[in-house]
């Protein structure tokens, strides 16, 4: 024998041997791909003769399972409940995987692992070690039991279905023995098409429904809230936002997307992010766009599954940004970087850049939600990619003990000022002040309120010529109709000589202008006068409103049924601002007129005073009501007035 051939003998016993070992087959404990159950036992009505090839009579969509059958209690609907049991088998691997989706119903819809009990040495019952449930979604997502305490031991799986109402059923497939957690990296595009399928038939549904806003941004039906990483990204504005495209509630946070070349037309694209339950998420939160010195554009967002909030990334697969992908260096932050300090509530990542440095912020609270320790937290960027993060410590606090915590921080310049935005609970509050980015310590000068009405957690984003442009959700609409809430309309903001924050529409929306209309007219002290030329249910008002004594209100009806008895008012007396039910404190300097942009959109009505004081409120006029009228206080006021219809946003 030669020696390399030696060698080779030599390399097969002492190495080659164990490297088989190693690699040793999975064992398919079931596939449910037979007519019927086989040696499995089921008991109750739930589970049938044999397995399912798919969805049920009446159950939503359901995917992800492998081949044609799959274990689907849904038969005669949630209320059906049963067991089944597989024969006794012994456990031989490191783990046992499993394809599971259903309702999240611990101990009353799962699939679980039965032992047995070593005094009486068989399998009699059994004892139950492990136990999974599905994420009340009818998509199957791999599951993993670490077994190796358990080798050797005698075992069943139990597949148990006790609950009744919604979610009541579990959906299970291809259980498996193998020495490998499953080896999925996504599964983008079944979860993609199953919501996309779904938002499809709520918006034929909705699509008719005359309340629903044609020029504010909402997705197509279902639930929508918090507005996430506005970009402007060659040559469009990108906007994404929290979406369930599964019911108008909150739930299953995707994040829905539409861009814009002008601000003004808007056009749904696909889905971007879903919750990659292959990779443990339950939910895509908020978070922000960031695009590296190299111009890689990433979503940085808070990942929520069953272990603590981390902080991840999407990247695209394309310039226009229609596919994603999660970033291979997930989690790119995670709970552990904050050494002894436990931040609770830790989420919705914001980026900015200060000099040649790159952060970001993120909200929480340090005491449980007690009150008092509502915080923002700031990270630097240690490598260019934007995968390496630091913790740099508290960079604010919130001065009020009564506030529990903060979401949504936005840190951003605006000309020489900085700008703090926290949504702490509503009104969202803004701070303008300074931040020492060597120290990274936001110091804030003047406080104020964003806005009085339905505003919550907004966001935004700078263009190439530095100009800042923020969206807010809008977040007052019942829930039953099959689509619930809009988000604002986009909204320039500047920073007042004295620290405060300006707001106003972005000019590019009067690309939505129908023919210009205009009044100047004195209204006599008391009185209330119909401006016929005015009326609908979309319009964009300009008003210069003068009191002829100060301190005397005078304002706007809009929405009004056409014998005067009902309307929208937005009214002033001198003091306050008030729009439908919400106000905000408001005194006009030195004689100045009332200044007010409205724009109404059958539903919702977002109203500016003098740029600073903005109400934004989601109201419910009667079909048919569409007038405007005038209304002048004692002494009376005068009116200068332009309205415009406002189109549709959509293309
Ligand atoms: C704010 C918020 C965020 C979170 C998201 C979840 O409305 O609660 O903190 O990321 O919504 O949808």
């Amino acid at each position: 024998m030669s020696i390399r051939r030696v060698c080779i003998v030599l390399w097969v016993a002492f190495l080659g041997a164990p490297c088989l070992a190693l690699e040793r087959a999975d064992i398919v404990i079931a596939d449910f791909e037979g007519d019927d159950y086989g040696s499995w036992e089921a008991s109750g009505e739930a589970f049938g003769r044999g397995p399912a090839h798919g969805a049920l009579e009446g159950q939503m969509a359901v995917s992800g399972f492998l081949g044609r059958g799959l274990v689907n209690t849904f038969l005669h609907g949630d209320d059906s409940t049963g067991t089944l049991t597989s024969p006794e088998f012994r456990i031989e691997r490191k783990r046992i995987n499993f394809l599971v989706g259903g309702g999240r119903h611990a101990g009353e819809a799962c699939i679980e692992l039965l032992v047995d009990d070593v005094s009486d040495g068989g399998v009699s019952d059994g004892a139950s070690v492990r136990s999974t449930t599905g994420a009340d979604a009818e998509f199957l997502r791999w599951a993993s039991w670490s077994v190796e305490d358990l080798a050797g031991r005698s075992a069943r799986i139990r597949i148990v279905d006790r609950r009744k109402g919604g979610w009541g059923h579990i959906n299970v497939d291809q259980i498996v023995q193998s020495d490998e957690a499953p080896r999925v990296n996504d599964d983008r595009d079944a979860l993609l098409a199953q919501a996309e399928a779904s938002d499809r038939a709520a918006a034929e549904r909705v699509k008719d429904d005359p309340a629903r806003p044609i020029y504010h941004v909402l997705p197509p039906a279902n639930w929508i809230n918090d507005p996430n990483a506005p970009v402007f990204f060659q040559g469009y504005y990108h906007l994404f936002y929290q979406h369930n495209p599964y019911g108008d509630g909150w739930g299953h946070m995707h994040w829905g997307h539409v861009r814009s070349k002008d601000l003004a037309h808007w056009e749904r694209l696909p889905i971007a992010l879903w919750p990659s339950k292959a990779l443990g998420e339950d939910h895509v939160f908020s978070g922000s766009a960031a695009v590296t010195r190299k111009g890689q554009l990433l979503l940085i967002y808070t990942s929520i599954g069953a272990r603590l909030p981390e902080q991840w990334a999407a990247m695209p697969e394309d310039d226009s940004l229609v596919r994603w992908k999660k970033h291979p260096a997930n989690p790119l932050l995670s709970e552990a970087m904050h050494g002894s300090v436990k931040v609770h509530e830790w989420r919705d990542p914001y980026f900015f850049r200060a000099g040649n440095k790159d952060f970001l912020v993120c909200g929480g609270n340090l005491n449980k939600s007690a009150g008092g320790q509502a915080v923002v937290l700031g990270y630097e960027a240690g490598s260019e990619d934007l995968t390496d993060w630091k913790y740099r410590g508290v960079l604010f606090q919130h001065p009020d003990a009564k506030v529990k915590n903060i979401e949504c921080p936005l840190l951003f310049q605006v000309g020489s000022a900085w700008v703090l935005i926290v949504s702490q609970g509503m009104p969202v509050e803004y701070f303008t002040g300074d931040l020492d980015v060597d120290a990274l310590k936001f110091r804030p000068h003047r406080r104020g309120v964003v806005d009085f009405g339905h505003f919550y957690a907004p966001s935004c984003l700078q263009e190439p010529d530095g100009r800042r442009v923020l969206w807010g959700w809008v977040n007052g609409y019942e829930g039953g109709k099959g689509w619930r809430h809009c988000l604002t309309l986009p909204r320039v903001l500047q920073v007042g000589a004295d620290g405060a924050l300006l707001q106003s529409p972005a000019p590019e929306l009067s690309a939505l202008r129908g023919a210009e209309m205009r009044l100047e007219v004195d209204v006599a002290s008391g009185a209330t006068r119909r401006w016929d030329a005015a009326r609908g249910r979309s319009l964009e008002i300009s008003a210069s409103i003068r009191a002829a004594k100060p301190g005397q209100s005078a304002g706007l009806r809009l929405f009004e049924a056409s014998d005067g008895s009902r309307a929208i008012e937005v009214l002033h007396d001198g003091e306050t601002l008030r729009v439908a039910g919400a106000s905000a404190p408001l005194r006009l300097e030195g004689g100045q007129p009332l200044e007010l942009k409205i724009l109404a959109d059958r539903s919702v009505v977002e109203v500016y005073a003098q740029r600073a004081t903005c109400i934004t409120r989601v109201v419910s006029p009667p079909a048919g009501d569409e007038g405007v009228s005038l209304r002048a206080g004692e002494g009376g006021a005068k009116f200068d007035l332009r309205a415009w219809t406002l189109g549709s946003a959509w293309r």
